[in-house]
């Protein structure tokens, strides 16, 4: 694309920003290098209004600091990450604030060696956090680009490279936080709104430029004069079809004095957190008390939940009180609200 393209790209993409961004998200308010971290950190497989509102602040204000946080025992931290979800993400930053103890590195390549940090999250801390002039690639500004461009299968590294390619290193900040709201506000997978119909136009009381008259009906999209891929946006951003695991599991519930017998994962997706211990480990079940469906990441469960009257393995007696606090999965959750529901009836 023509460096003249790029250029006005560049600058009608800051000037939707100024109106359209989300700039009054927290995280784009503070110069806290740390707090900037952890937001990145909860908004990888966490949405943005969650993390706002249920997280990011009472994560903060019990762990000001990276010292603070290094200091603090991980169960602590598990608690403020209870309910979030991937509790592997609060063991990285937990373990990252050891080893950094009260400075995050500055630079994308010692970033990139701290527990839980890719190429995407270095990115967002140099960018965001230290104002430097790299680019950003998220799921988001990839379908951008890719778009853009007019680029099909893209892979990584040439993402990385178209976005180096557009970067306006005059406002590196600002123009990778445009792109982001610009994938998640207007670029979107299914059916982007690159542009609106010149009676929609009338009611969004939007107005061309002289030099843009030329176009018909009014863009949404500041990119869309110089987009590659606005004629067909679907063929340059393909939503992967999902291959999925069908998978039964079966777990005891067994209580006593107000205490649940519960294991910590030793492996797997839920290495480190509690959950019920597995049937299979046990004799005396007693009886079926329910059954649900779960989904999660490429499986799909069928779960089933037993009570249990004994049980001979080594288990953690977990107060049901503190189970609210604990580092527990949203399958855990969903078998241990089935009990309750059976166990009142
Ligand atoms: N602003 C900065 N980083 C962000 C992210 N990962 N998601 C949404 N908004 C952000």
């Amino acid at each position: 694309m023509p460096q003249k393209h790029l250029k006005t790209s560049q600058k009608k993409l800051l000037k939707w920003y100024e109106t359209n961004g989300r700039q009054d998200l927290p995280w784009r308010n503070t110069e806290d290098v740390y707090a900037i971290y952890v937001s990145e950190i909860m908004l990888q497989q966490t949405q943005v209004k969650r993390v706002a509102e249920e997280y990011y602040f009472q994560f903060l204000e019990k762990f000001p600091s990276l010292l603070a946080l290094s200091q603090a025992p991980l169960e602590e931290v598990f608690g403020m990450w209870s309910g979030l979800g991937y509790y592997r993400r609060a063991k990285n930053l937990h373990a990252s604030a050891i080893l950094c103890s009260d400075r995050l590195p500055k630079d994308m390549k010692s970033l990139q060696h701290l527990p839980g940090i890719g190429k995407y999250t270095a990115s967002a801390i140099c960018s965001f956090g230290y104002h430097q002039k790299v680019s950003v690639v998220d799921t988001n500004i990839a379908r951008v680009l890719a778009r853009f461009f007019g680029v099909e299968d893209a892979k990584e590294a040439q993402l990385w490279e178209l976005a180096d390619s557009f970067l306006n290193t005059k406002n590196p900040t600002e123009h990778n936080l445009a792109l982001m709201d610009l994938g998640s506000l207007v670029c979107l997978p299914k059916i982007p709104t690159c542009a609106v119909s010149a009676s929609e136009e009338v009611l969004l009381g939007c107005q061309l430029s002289e030099s843009e008259e030329h176009l018909s009906g009014c863009q949404v999209c500041p990119l869309f004069e110089n987009c590659k891929g606005k004629e067909e946006p679907s063929k340059y951003y393909k939503t992967k079809s999902k291959v999925y695991e069908e998978k039964k599991l079966h777990y005891g519930v067994c209580v006593k004095d107000g205490t649940i017998a519960m294991k910590i994962s030793k492996e797997g997706m839920y290495k480190d957190m509690l959950e019920l211990p597995s049937i299979e480990t046990f004799c005396h079940v007693e009886s079926l008390l329910g059954s649900f469906k779960h989904s999660v990441t490429k499986y799909r469960l069928d779960v089933h939940l037993y009570h249990l009257d004994a049980l001979e393995e080594e288990v953690v007696w977990m107060p049901l009180s503190e189970l609210h606090t604990a580092p527990i999965s949203s399958l855990t959750q969903k078998a241990l609200k089935l009990y309750k529901e059976v166990k009142r009836d």
